[in-house]
């Protein structure tokens, strides 16, 4: 997969950060995308550096704003002059009772999760329709198909708007760009680091495998779906949750 281009959403940690290590194994150039942790993107720019064969940029960028997702791209464009692969990563989340959500919380969330999804996915698919090639990847949640939680009802209607998002991307990119999405269950990250041993015990007991996952067995799917051996996978919305029922 040699002299090809990945921006990974929100890599500076978790999910994303496995998943630029993976595509770098396999050797695709990677671009590390961060909107706070500039010290975890860099630690990250030179482990990539050492360790693999490919070419690295770490980019600050908040996805919900329009113009700082125009300059990531043209940067990236200046750069490596393509963007082969796009997957939208970033993501955030914010539980609390269904009634003491607030609008500032519930747009926060939407913004990040779901039109930060849309705004990459506009500026770069301008460059892969023009290229005539590409491969987006949209990481929603199970929580968008089979598992709700009203403390966190905003996160999971985001997640669900990235599904409905796919389903139109793969129409409006058709027939050049291969567009999927991975529906994650519970997986080990910063994002579920405050939940207790008796909170991760029930929610083990409702999954078939009975663990959480690792980023690594996201980050795998991820390779998959943007290797030749996914080419004819597209609009698919696939669940990588160990089997989780909502019981
Ligand atoms: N962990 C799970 O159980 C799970 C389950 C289902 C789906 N997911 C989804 O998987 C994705 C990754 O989750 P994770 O668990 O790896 O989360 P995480 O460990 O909290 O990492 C979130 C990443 O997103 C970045 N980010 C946050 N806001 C951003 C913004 N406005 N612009 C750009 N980047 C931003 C963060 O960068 P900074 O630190 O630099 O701000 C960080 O790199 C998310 O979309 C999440 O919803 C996770």
């Amino acid at each position: 997969m040699k002299d090809l281009v990945a921006l990974v959403t929100g890599s500076s940690r978790g999910i994303g950060k496995s998943i630029v290590i993976e595509l770098a194994k396999v050797g695709i150039n990677v671009v590390i995308n961060y909107n706070k942790n500039e010290s975890k993107a860099l630690e990250l720019e030179n482990y990539i550096k050492k360790n693999y064969d490919v070419s690295v940029l770490s980019i600050k960028c908040d996805v919900s704003k329009e113009e700082e997702v125009i300059n990531m791209v043209n940067t990236i464009t200046d750069n490596f002059g393509k963007i082969d692969i796009l997957v939208n990563n970033a993501g955030i989340c914010n539980d609390s009772t269904f009634f003491d959500k607030s609008v500032k919380n519930f747009k926060r969330i939407i913004d990040v999760n779901l039109i930060g999804t849309y705004l990459c996915s506009k500026y770069v698919g301008q460059i892969m329709k023009k290229n005539k090639q590409g491969k987006i990847v949209n990481i929603s949640s199970s929580n968008a198909i089979d598992s709700y939680y009203p403390e966190s009802l905003d996160y999971d209607v985001s997640k669900a708007g990235v599904i409905s998002l796919t389903h139109n991307m793969a129409v409006e990119f058709a027939p050049y760009i291969n567009v999927n999405c991975i529906c994650p269950g519970w997986i080990k990250t910063d994002m579920n680091k405050d939940l207790s041993i008796d909170q991760i015990e029930k929610e083990k007991s409702k999954i078939l495998l009975n663990r959480f996952g690792s980023a690594l067995e996201i980050a795998k799917v991820v390779v998959f779906l943007v290797s030749s051996k996914a080419s004819y996978i597209n609009d698919s919305i696939i669940k990588v949750d160990g089997g989780r029922y909502n019981g």
